[in-house]
């Protein structure tokens, strides 16, 4: 109650968290797992959090945990720089501070009811983490349930406990475009195994990944006939404040990641957006 007053009166002050687990993902990923002290996220499947290091700095990661436990976030995160660095030496019990949740998030009203096809590459799916377990946790709201996950090698794989729970209620596979010479899973690009889904007038897709495949997968669902009112894409900018005040993140059109998205429908953002 008061980290929100607080928060209502300056945004930029972070919320307290803890961190209570930490899990390997791959090499290159982690998965934190974030008590929250004394406060609840109210967060929906889409939105994205400022994570602050005291002395590092802070940096923006999607929410990767069930809506439904508003006490508990999950961020999985790649190693990258400075700060992605620095969180991966964090430790059970160390301290880190939260802004947000922020941004705009899935429509989840407007995908119950319609066959979602939910589209992932490489740390991409981290992104779509939420929205995946929504689905899965409220199944009955969807038809029917496709995830096609890609990735280059087998090590790069993620959430591969979580899969195989996925895999009883929605029908999820898996693509590696290196795969090994035992690999039993599907091989090459998530665009190459499109034709083999259930993709249909009423299907709506959501699309996470690096912003060249994303711009190709967005195209390839419109040969498909998804309409691109129907393809809902969440992207990455460089960001600084996370609300709307300092324009790092603009897109063209004029668009603010932070605010207007990060979760955008295909129509409303131009073709130059994806791929900047
Ligand atoms: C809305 C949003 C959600 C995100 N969610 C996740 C997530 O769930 N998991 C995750 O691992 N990462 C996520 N990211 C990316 C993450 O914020 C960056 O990897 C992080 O800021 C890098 O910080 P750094 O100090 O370690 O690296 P830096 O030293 O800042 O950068 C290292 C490299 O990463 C590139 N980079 C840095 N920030 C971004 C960015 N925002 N977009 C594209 N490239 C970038 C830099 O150009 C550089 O090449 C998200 C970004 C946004 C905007
Ligand atoms: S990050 Fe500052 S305006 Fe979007």
């Amino acid at each position: 109650m008061i980290q929100e007053s607080l928060e209502k009166m300056n945004p930029y002050i972070p919320k307290p968290a803890t961190v209570i687990a930490v899990k390997n993902e791959s090499l290159e990923t982690k998965t934190l797992r974030l008590e929250l002290y004394n406060w609840r996220t109210d967060f929906v499947p889409g939105q994205f959090v400022q994570l602050l290091l005291p002395g590092v700095g802070e940096a923006p990661f999607c929410i990767a945990s069930s809506q439904s436990d508003q006490k508990h976030i999950d961020l999985t995160i790649i190693r990258r720089g400075i700060l992605t660095t620095s969180v991966h030496y964090l430790r059970p019990g160390d301290a880190v501070g939260i802004r947000g949740p922020f941004g705009k998030p899935f429509p989840l009203e407007a995908l119950e009811d319609r066959d979602l096809l939910i589209i992932a590459t490489g740390i991409g799916i981290a992104a779509l983490k939420s929205l995946i377990i929504y689905a899965v946790e409220n199944r009955k709201r969807f038809n029917n349930v496709m995830l096609l996950y890609g990735a280059r090698f087998i090590e790069d794989l993620v959430y591969r406990d979580e899969l195989k729970q996925w895999e009883k209620s929605i029908d999820a596979s898996i693509t590696l475009s290196k795969a090994p010479p035992e690999w039993q899973g599907l091989r090459g690009r998530v665009t190459d195994h499109l034709g083999a889904l259930n993709i249909g007038k009423g299907t709506v897709a959501a699309v996470c990944g690096s912003p060249t495949v994303m711009s190709s997968i967005a195209d390839a669902l419109v040969v498909h006939g998804i309409s691109t009112s129907d393809i809902y894409v969440s992207l990455e900018r460089h960001m600084k404040c996370g609300i709307g005040k300092c324009a790092r993140c603009l897109i063209p059109g004029g668009k603010h990641v932070c605010t207007d998205g990060p979760v955008f429908r295909l129509s409303e953002i131009s073709a130059g957006a994806i791929g900047e």
